[in-house]
């Protein structure tokens, strides 16, 4: 039996992130090139959006390209930058067809021109639908965002439009990328690695944490129901007692 039926429809995280990593050990393990674990990488990105959508989870945050993944050879960019087109081109049809909106979350303006065009176009063409919201950090790193957030927020002060006293935790959020966007639930990271790599480090204040020792490419629906499921059972107390949550 799946371990899907044992998912309490009412209690599900409102979102999911999802720190994709080991394309390149998982390719590397079958004697091949990493730019071959990306391409295995999307098939398991289409998979996890429709189990995604099937079940009905509202934001789903995949962390597709970090800031710091500029700095791999120039081969590897390219191919993952065409990946990202391609991907996008195929499945701008499924993402209509099945009510998914597309975001992104970013320094969107350090894509090549071609794929920030492409992403823009379809974000603008999904923005009214409504069932599942897929999230792709995109040249993403959460410390690039919050330096932004403190600029914006020094500007207004400046400005004059805000008081220093008046700046709250709030004004922080506000001022994110992700300012309308739920914080994630559950943040779950593929390979082995514990750590968190520069991803929505503001945002995971209270999330529950999911590593899994699985490769990206070999992550399956069934890994991710189980995530979903152990994220139901755990107890979540925001710093409160056991006995003033239950
Ligand atoms: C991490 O594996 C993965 C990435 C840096 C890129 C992930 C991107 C995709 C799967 C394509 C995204 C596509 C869409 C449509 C969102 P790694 O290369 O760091 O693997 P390693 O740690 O084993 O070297």
């Amino acid at each position: 039996m799946s371990i899907k039926n044992k998912i309490i429809t009412e209690k599900l995280p409102k979102h999911i992130a999802i720190i994709m990593d080991g394309n390149g050990r998982w390719a590397k393990e079958k004697g091949k090139i990493r730019t071959f674990g990306h391409k295995k990488g999307v098939e398991t990105v289409r998979k996890i959006v429709e189990a995604s959508s099937e079940i009905g989870i509202k934001y789903l945050t995949l962390y597709a390209f970090s800031m710091e993944n500029w700095k791999r050879p120039k081969y590897e960019i390219n191919a993952l930058m065409t990946l990202l087109v391609q991907a996008i081109n195929r499945e701008a049809r499924n993402l209509m067809k099945n009510d998914i909106r597309l975001l992104a979350i970013g320094n969107l303006e350090k894509l090549p021109k071609k794929v920030n065009k492409k992403f823009h176009e379809i974000i603008e063409k999904t923005k009214n639908n409504k069932s599942l919201n897929l999230v792709l950090a995109l040249s993403y790193s959460s410390r690039w965002e919050i330096t932004n957030a403190v600029q914006k927020i020094a500007k207004e002060i400046k400005n004059g439009n805000l008081n220093l006293e008046n700046i709250n935790e709030e004004t922080i959020t506000e001022n994110l990328t992700t300012s309308k966007i739920p914080d994630p639930e559950l943040l779950i990271r593929t390979s082995g690695e514990n750590r968190i790599s520069n991803f929505l480090l503001w945002q995971i204040a209270y999330s529950e944490l999911n590593f899994c020792g699985k490769y990206w490419p070999a992550y399956e629906k069934e890994d991710f129901y189980k995530a979903i499921y152990d994220f139901q059972n755990r107890e979540r107390r925001f710093g409160k007692t056991s006995e003033q949550i239950k």
